[in-house]
This record gives C-alpha cells, sequence and structure tokens, in this order.
C-alpha cells in the first residue's frame, strides 16, 4: 500500500516558535482529511547546516534534505526576518537539488511581528519554489501574534484561510495517492 509523506520545514531560530506552532496546527488538520507520514524538520536544529554546497552535506542534514525532496506534500513555515524568509530558511533551501520539487505541492506559511509584510508569502515564498516548479498552493497562511494566542488561531478570517489551505492540501495528496497507486498497478 502507498504512504503518503509530508514534511515540515521549520525555519525560525526561536523556541518556542509561532511559525513551528503553525506547522504542527496544519499538519493535524490535514491529517483528519488524509493518513499520512509526517515528519518536521527544525532547521535551527540540524547540524553541520555551514557547508556551501549538497556535496559536503552529510549526516542529519543530508536526510533532512532528502526526506523534503522524497515529499508528497511539503508544509514551508518562517518567521519574517528583515522583510523575508530567515537567512537560515533560504539557506536549506538552497541546498535542495533544483530538480527535486517539480510538481511537488507546497504549502506556505508564515509569521511576522506586524502586518507590515504580510506578503511576505506572496512576494518572498512563492516565487522561491515557483524556481523548483513545485506546485504551490493557491492559499498561504500569513499570522501575527494578535491572530494566535496559547498556540491556537483565534481570528476567524485566519481560521477561514487555514480550512481553505488544508482542503487544497488534501485534495493534493488525493491526486498523488491515485497517481502513485496507478503507478503501483
Ligand atoms: C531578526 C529578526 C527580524 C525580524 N524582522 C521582522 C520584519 O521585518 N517584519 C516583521 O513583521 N517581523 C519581524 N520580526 C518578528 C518575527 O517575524 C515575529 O516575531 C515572528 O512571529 C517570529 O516567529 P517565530 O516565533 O516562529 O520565530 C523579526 C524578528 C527577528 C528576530
Amino acid at each position: 500500500m502507498s504512504t503518503l509523506s509530508i514534511v515540515g520545514i521549520a525555519g525560525s531560530l526561536s523556541t518556542p516558535s509561532s511559525s513551528r506552532r503553525l506547522i504542527d496546527l496544519t499538519l493535524a488538520r490535514i491529517n483528519r482529511g488524509i493518513a499520512a507520514d509526517n515528519r518536521v524538520i527544525d532547521i535551527a536544529a540540524l547540524g553541520s547546516l555551514a557547508v556551501h554546497s549538497r556535496d559536503a552535506a552529510g549526516g542529519e542534514l543530508e536526510d533532512a534534505l532528502r526526506a523534503v525532496e522524497e515529499a508528497d506534500l511539503i508544509v514551508a513555515a518562517t518567521p519574517v526576518y528583515k522583510g523575508s524568509y530567515s537567512g537560515l530558511f533560504k539557506h536549506f533551501v538552497d541546498l535542495l537539488d533544483y530538480r527535486s520539487l517539480v510538481g511537488t505541492p507546497v504549502a506556505l506559511l508564515a509569521t511576522g511581528g506586524s502586518e507590515r509584510h504580510a506578503l511576505v508569502i506572496e512576494h518572498q515564498l512563492r516565487p522561491l519554489f515557483a524556481v523548483f516548479q513545485a506546485q504551490v498552493l493557491g492559499t498561504g497562511l500569513f499570522l501575527t501574534g494578535k491572530d494566535m494566542a496559547d498556540g491556537r488561531i483565534t481570528d476567524p478570517a485566519a481560521e477561514a484561510r487555514l480550512d481553505r489551505l488544508v482542503d487544497e492540501a488534501v485534495e493534493a495528496l488525493t491526486a498523488r495517492l491515485a497517481a502513485k497507486r496507478s503507478k503501483a498497478a
């Protein structure tokens, strides 16, 4: 039987992290719609990240990169740093094989200190994954501290947006599963 894999990429250097929490909320919701193996990669916790090329990536880092490259769905989340994704997040993405994510569904999440940089998803993250020819989901989610309390989303509009994102993710995973099954048959 084919198994789906969802891999979260958490780009924050903070603990606890609101963007990491958002990954957990999103994965839990997606799993209500479709069964899949989940893995979340906390980039800041990876050893030996300071490599200049993929050839130099070993052990834990290589394993994490490969998991992303083989995922059926990527859930990418970053805090806004200076109007963009965190530098750590970009460095991890820089190490991915540029051929590996063609057609892979990607859900985009971000958190910021204010709404000033709410378009980080549209102007920074979406073009980054377009470079890979990934299938970025139409709905992304940007939240600030005002939209969350005790690790939960409190803003109804943000909740509705998450629902839409989850529906799109489940639909994309359902299509991946069907494709895997017909390939295996
Ligand atoms: C180095 C640094 C730069 C930041 N730059 C911005 C910024 O440009 N715009 C913004 O809205 N928030 C900015 N913030 C605030 C974070 O985006 C915000 O606190 C976010 O929710 C943190 O997410 P996390 O808990 O997952 O780390 C910055 C925070 C740090 C530490």
